[in-house]
């Protein structure tokens, strides 16, 4: 093995400890522009500097690494994930990516391997969008697919995306320069936790992906009328819980119908929430995804007509808003090639992998070929603080991301 296996997972253990509940609740909480996702950028910007390699940050946050290349001004060859969490989250869910790409170019300076193209690690803003409900703010900001509309999002105290950025130190309204121009990139590779029980079933340390199922998320706001829950007889009422609890059948039924169609609310709070009162009010949300965009619209369309029949039946009102639809992804043929050839120079099964999960690499599918690898999850266990996924198998996959990045960075 190139890569030195202990160093990165002292590394992820060390990087754990950041944003850790210790109250028993366990897990960690590293949400965008907190002091924790600051901590943990410190802590992996150190760890760049220790590999080698030149620290940036760019316009969004974006916490960058780079190792030159013999010929500085070709297309970058990017590498990483996110350091963000969701709350109580695990210590591997976006960190493994970044401390892989990490300890692999380390290995490579190490080596004194020089590459034809440089390669860039990157530390991406708020993959998750546990914050303000509207996620991979860093990815679409290098992708150019970020909008100004994008920074009015808030959070549940009210602070948005812009007020967050300021206090964290950047300037929104320069969150454009963050953008890579057309060209400019060479392809992007991601190690990630397969969040899933596929690998583990077969028995197999990590996996090649072929494609990203995308996620669409939605916002209901169920209005009925709050009333008096001694005096309001049932068929006087106009329950806006009840109404919400149909709805949230409903949707669980459209999505059982289609083998690889998921569907989750997350989220929900009512209004005003005495005891004895009937519910005014009900927000939930829904994560509606599938590899196919079609399919998965096409249940979105049949939840919303049951949702529009269902609230009609009940004299209560819904809105629906969309806080982020992203559109699924193939992963690139000739990256899937190259992870192939790695795979069997290791003596690796080449196993090919949906991904039920989102990731960075998502936005980028009209900027540059992307690549990912899946590592092995114990139990499929994920955005849980059980989360784990064994040294060995972090090892391998950072020796696989090594050896996939000298084939497509081009030892000169
Ligand atoms: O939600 C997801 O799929 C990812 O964890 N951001
Ligand atoms: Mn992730
Ligand atoms: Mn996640």
């Amino acid at each position: 093995m190139n890569v030195q296996q202990e160093r990165l997972w002292n590394r992820l253990m060390s990087l754990s400890s950041i944003g850790h509940h210790s109250d028993g609740s366990g897990g960690v909480t590293r949400l965008s522009f907190t002091k924790e996702e600051r901590e943990a950028k410190d802590r992996v910007a150190a760890f760049m500097r220790e590999a080698g390699l030149s620290v940036r940050e760019d316009a969004v946050g974006n916490l960058i690494g780079r190792l030159e290349g013999m010929n500085p001004d070709s297309p970058v060859l990017l590498v990483g994930s996110h350091l963000d969490s969701v709350p109580h989250g695990g210590d591997f869910d976006g960190p493994l990516g970044v401390l892989a790409a990490v300890e692999a170019l380390q290995t490579l300076g190490e080596k004194q391997i020089k590459l034809k193209s440089p390669v860039e690690v990157i530390a991406f803003t708020d993959e998750e969008g546990a914050r303000f409900r509207f996620g991979m703010i860093g990815s679409r900001g290098l992708a150019g697919t970020l909008e100004k509309s994008d920074l009015h999002y808030v959070d549940q105290d009210g602070v948005s995306v812009e007020q967050a950025m300021k206090a964290y130190g950047l300037s929104p309204d320069r969150f454009h320069e963050a953008a890579r121009s057309q060209g400019s990139v060479k392809a992007y590779l991601e190690v990630h936790i397969e969040q899933g029980k596929i690998l583990e079933s077969k028995n197999l340390p990590i996996g090649i992906v072929s494609g990203i199922a995308g996620p669409l998320w939605l916002k209901f706001t169920i209005t009925g009328e709050a009333g008096h829950a001694g005096s309001t007889p049932m068929n006087l009422r106009r329950d806006a819980l009840t109404a919400a609890s149909a709805i949230i059948q409903a949707i669980e039924e459209e999505a059982a119908q289609k083998p690889r169609t998921v569907g989750t609310v997350g989220q929900l709070s009512l209004k005003p929430g005495g005891v004895n009162i009937i519910p005014g009010e009900v927000e939930f949300t829904l994560d509606l995804r599938d590899v196919d965009e079609t399919i998965r619209d096409e249940v979105e369309k049949r939840i919303l007509n049951q949702a529009e029949q269902i609230c009609k039946e009940r004299g209560v009102h819904c809105q629906v808003d969309v806080l982020q639809r992203i559109a699924p992804v193939k992963c690139d043929e000739s990256i899937q090639q190259f992870m192939m050839q790695v795979f069997n120079e290791m003596g690796l099964e080449p196993i090919e992998l949906i991904s039920g999960a989102g990731h960075d690499g998502m936005q980028f599918k009209d900027l540059c070929p992307v690549g990912m690898i899946f590592v092995r999850s114990k139990n499929g266990i994920s955005h849980h603080p059980d989360e784990y996924t064994s040294l060995e198998d972090c090892g391998l996959a950072a020796e696989a991301l090594y050896n996939a990045i000298l084939k497509i960075a081009e030892r000169s």
